[in-house]
């Protein structure tokens, strides 16, 4: 038995491209970009993502914006702070905190957010641009952006490897198995109705598993030495913590990481890097601005 996984800290990683991009903001010379964040309501969860969302760019030299609606905001109210936004020179990225109020449409809010602001990358235009080939999208969404940097900062070579996606969601699993697709591997996307997901999965050179199921993935699931990227961010009951609980992954991480080459932790893998790229992205979009501004 070998020594054990290697662990894809995503920490780290998260910290060196937040560095690269302190870096451009600093070199730039008519522009700071700016993130704007929008929060319908006061979920505790949402309201913590913002925060965190807003010190990060702090940390990078970069301005945020806030624009907080009580959960009671018609949609028109959300649809004006956004529109407001839109026409706002000094932001380069708007993100609208999802889940939103289940009174207001997501699909409406989100693609009234300007192509060239859309740092989550969800306008349709740009997950539209994302499913085909030979068109590139303005932004890319952050968690699957950040599943991709982590393999290729790690060494991993991707092209023609075989990838199995666990999930279908417009936030992780679709999006993520397109930027794959485009990085040349072949893609196998299971979900709750594939038949024998074990041996679906264990087929995979990297598993990409984002279920937000506890610990589904076992270790003979997946194949000896393969890579793992662990989405999931689960709570789970843990009576020696003084929560009351502990973050796990989709992944049973104690069991694969005896079988797999490569695996990331949870908390401390995926997490941190979909705000880096989320900061990646609006930096990216203010630099774009500024070569228009030169020319
Ligand atoms: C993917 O394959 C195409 C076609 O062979 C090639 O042009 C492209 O450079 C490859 N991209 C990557 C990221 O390997």
């Amino acid at each position: 038995m070998s020594g054990g996984a290697k662990l894809i800290d995503g920490k780290a990683i998260a910290a060196e491209i937040r560095t690269e991009i302190k870096h451009d903001v600093e070199s730039m010379k008519r522009i700071v970009p700016g993130l704007a964040t929008v929060l319908v309501g006061e979920r505790t969860d949402s309201s913590t993502y913002v925060r965190m969302k807003i010190k990060a760019c702090k940390e990078c030299s970069m301005n945020s914006i806030h624009r907080s609606l009580p959960d009671t905001a018609s949609e028109e109210e959300v649809l004006q702070a956004v529109e407001e936004l839109n026409r706002d020179e000094s932001v380069h990225g708007i993100l609208v905190q999802l889940p939103l109020p289940s009174h207001i449409n997501e699909e409406r809010i989100l693609s009234s957010v300007s192509i060239e602001k859309d740092v989550d990358g969800f306008h349709v235009v740009n997950i539209g641009k994302l499913a085909m080939k030979g068109r590139t999208p303005l932004f890319v969404p952050c968690t699957p952006r950040g599943c991709v940097e982590l393999l290729k900062r790690s060494g991993v070579q991707i092209a023609g490897k075989e990838v199995v996606v666990i999930g279908r969601s417009n936030i992780v699993g679709l999006p993520v198995s397109m930027l794959l697709i485009h990085e040349n591997a072949t893609v196998t996307i299971a979900h709750s109705r594939t038949a024998d997901l074990p041996g679906v999965v264990r087929r995979a050179d990297i598993v990409i598993a984002a279920v937000g199921r506890s610990e589904m993935v076992k270790g003979d699931w997946v194949k000896p030495g393969c890579i793992i990227i662990d989405v999931g961010i689960n709570s789970k009951p843990d009576s020696s913590k003084k929560s009351g609980y502990r973050l796990v992954g989709d992944v049973d991480f104690e069991e694969c990481r005896k079988i797999a080459s490569m695996i990331t932790p949870v908390p401390g893998g995926v997490g941190p890097m979909t705000i880096a790229m989320l900061l990646r992205n609006c930096v990216d979009a203010a630099m774009r601005k500024e070569r228009e501004v030169n020319e």
